[in-house]
């Protein structure tokens, strides 16, 4: 049975308890990424990025899949039948909506239920945290209909993995398992099926007590910290230090330390402090 999805039916979110569920919603597609489904995806992420009651974003699939990758019909068939400008238009409507959650306002969490192709390694990269599915299948299958991972895949795969995993898995177009990708680095860990949601709900309420400001300079840093050389990264993490404290971390760090060194009420190294 085909369905046709107006433009807004492309992506479906919820928002609970401070955290945003949202899902590509193409399931009778796989989830594959379409001009419609990523013009969608870049409101849906720009309406919750700034919004107070949303502390974590989770990115999840409808369906069996997370997503197969860039639609090969919508996004490249039929964009490469209008010429240049359309191809253009469509990287960009993809690589903005990426781009912004690699620098999300707040922390995100990749939950990989299912088929995680190609493209799909672009937003899998932007999130900060991944947990997939022990039977999750991960594949750059570029190679299997003849062209290579594009749209930053080759990227995702060599900053992530290995070079020799990397190597092997751009150019067989094997699928990986989700308990594979995580060994080899393309995830942060993989649980059994059953156990998904219940994990990446107890990460979401952890990362949810946490400082948010003091969250989003972490992450940022660390994406940063790939490309520096430790000098630069040692003065940018002191910049960086001192521009959190504009934002109450002065405060923050003192009511810390005396919960520590004085009240004795929390230990650093085994929770978060009482904000
Ligand atoms: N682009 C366009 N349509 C797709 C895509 C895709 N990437 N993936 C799935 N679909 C469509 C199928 O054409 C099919 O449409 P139809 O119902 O109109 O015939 C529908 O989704 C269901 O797909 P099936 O293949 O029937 O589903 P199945 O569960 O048997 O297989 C699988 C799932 C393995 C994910 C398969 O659909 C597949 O190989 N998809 C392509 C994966 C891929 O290589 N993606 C591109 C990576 S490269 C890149 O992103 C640049």
């Amino acid at each position: 049975q085909k369905i046709e999805r107006a433009e807004e039916d492309t992506v479906a979110y919820t928002v609970e308890d401070g955290i945003a569920w949202v899902k590509f919603n193409r399931p009778e597609k796989r989830n594959c990424m379409s001009p419609k489904l990523n013009r969608q995806m870049g409101r849906v992420i720009a309406d919750l990025e700034f919004r107070e009651d949303v502390k974590v974003l989770v990115l999840t699939g409808e369906g069996d899949a997370w997503s197969a990758g860039m639609d090969l019909k919508e996004y490249f068939r039929e964009t490469e039948a209008e010429g240049l400008w359309s191809i253009r238009k469509a990287q960009r409507e993809a690589y903005s909506w990426w781009e912004r959650l690699r620098w999300y306002e707040k922390p995100t969490i990749a939950m990989i239920n299912g088929w995680c192709f190609g493209g799909g390694y672009g937003p899998l990269f932007a999130c900060d945290i991944a947990v997939a599915s022990e039977d999750a299948q991960f594949g750059l299958s570029e190679i299997n209909w003849g062209i290579l991972p594009g749209g930053g895949a080759s990227k995702v795969a060599a900053d992530l993995m290995p070079l020799r995993k990397a190597m092997y898995h751009a150019m067989m177009g094997e699928n990986l398992t989700g308990k594979q990708a995580e060994e080899q680095g393309l995830v942060t860990e993989a649980v059994p099926a059953d156990q998904l949601h219940a994990r990446v709900l107890e990460i979401a309420q952890a990362l949810c007590k946490k400082d948010g400001h003091a969250l989003r300079a972490t992450k940022w840093a660390v994406r940063r910290m790939t490309e520096m050389t430790y000098d630069n990264a040692e003065d940018y993490l002191i910049r960086a230090q001192e521009a959190l404290h504009n934002f109450g971390g002065v405060e923050a760090r003192k009511e810390a330390t005396r919960q520590f060194l004085d009240e004795k009420s929390f230990k650093p190294g085994l929770g978060t402090f009482d904000t």
